[in-house]
């Protein structure tokens, strides 16, 4: 049998990292049945918003999706597709693994650090409610609710518990955003009464930006509301050796929709420079999610393999390798 996944490769070097995930996967020798729909800035202008129903129906048919990077234009223009998507799909679970790589050079190499994050993705600050008060004073409106940040909270407990992980750290901004954010973190304290085996512990997001630079080796789970999420989530992948590496998940209670951290690189992209690592293993959880634990388990091995001998990396981590060449050396690996 052959599992459906609908295959949004996106823009920019989303095509370029889309295309070497689709290949690493079909190497494993896992059956997927391909269902590629187009998302793309140029898809929105022309269909005139930005997510297509055709998009939203082959994910909600498929359950599954992998997902390249989209361009939302800046100050103005259309919604972000991705906000849009994890929304109406209600993926409110955006989970995202940072771990070092052996063998890579980076500023924090001899720390071992490994934590996961788990970003609220569905309200915050993303609630996209925003207008202009008066001529040059504009208000955007941060909406948090107890329905929201129990679910997430619940979603990174259980996956604490799950995954042997003791510690989980809950980051907010309550003393200054006392109801919104107060709300959030009496929410985690709530659910972390009902997990007395895992740590938990409470950190203010600009005193965890500087712990995560200073010791991210001691962070476990992080529980952040949306924007912090978001945030910390590139700072984060900035201590293991940056945006093309570190993967993620969108997590909805049916529906699943796999993508990196990384946007669409406009600087870098069609010349073949794109690290896919990041959409890569991103499939590698996507495999995990379709229980086809022993090939998630072979892909990982293989990405690590190619990164401790060091030989085919790609520019942002210090090698010279194409995004195909790395591609094929972590399919060379595979075997
Ligand atoms: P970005 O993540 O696209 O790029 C930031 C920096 O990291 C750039 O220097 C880029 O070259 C580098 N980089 C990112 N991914 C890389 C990879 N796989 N390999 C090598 N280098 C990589 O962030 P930026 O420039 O802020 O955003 C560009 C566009 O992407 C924006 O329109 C933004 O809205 C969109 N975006 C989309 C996301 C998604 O579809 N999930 C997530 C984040 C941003």
């Amino acid at each position: 049998m052959a599992y459906p996944v609908t295959l949004i490769a996106g823009d920019g070097i989303g095509p370029e990292v889309a295309a070497a995930a689709q290949r690493a996967v079909d190497a494993t020798g896992v059956k997927i049945e391909w269902h590629p729909v187009e998302l793309s800035a140029a898809v929105m202008a022309k269909v005139g918003t930005e997510l297509p129903e055709n998009v939203l129906e082959s994910i909600r048919r498929d359950k599954v999706a992998l997902k390249g990077p989209v361009t939302t234009p800046i100050a103005g223009g259309f919604k972000s597709v991705n906000v849009s998507l994890r929304k109406k799909l209600d993926l409110f679970a955006n989970v995202r693994p940072v771990k070092r790589l052996p063998g890579l050079k980076t500023r924090y190499m001899d720390l071992p650090i490994d934590m996961v994050i788990f970003r609220e993705n569905t309200e915050d600050l993303y609630s996209g409610l925003e207008h202009e008060v008066v001529k040059d004073v504009a208000q955007s409106l941060k909406i948090i609710t107890r329905y929201a940040s129990i679910r997430i909270a619940n979603y990174a407990f259980e996956y604490a518990k799950a995954n042997h992980r003791h510690k989980v750290t809950a980051v907010h901004k309550a003393n200054i955003m006392k109801l919104s954010d107060g709300l959030f973190l009496r929410c985690c304290r709530e659910v972390a009464a009902q997990h007395p085996e895992v740590t938990y512990e409470e950190m203010i997001v600009d005193n965890a930006s500087m712990q995560l630079v200073m010791r991210p080796e001691t962070f476990d789970v992080l529980l952040l509301p949306n924007l912090y999420g978001d945030i910390v989530s590139d700072l984060a992948a900035g201590l293991v050796g940056g945006l093309g590496i570190v993967p993620g998940a969108n997590m909805g209670e049916e529906i699943a929709v796999f993508e990196a951290v990384h946007g669409s690189a406009p600087d870098i992209a069609g010349r073949g420079l794109a690290n896919p690592t990041a959409l890569i293993a991103s499939s590698v959880m996507m495999l995990r999610h379709l229980r086809e634990v022993e090939a998630a388990e072979r892909l990982q091995a293989a990405i690590e393999r190619v990164y401790a001998e060091g030989k085919t990396l790609t520019g942002d981590v210090g090698g010279t390798a194409s995004t195909e060449q790395f591609t094929d050396a972590v399919i060379a690996a595979l075997a």
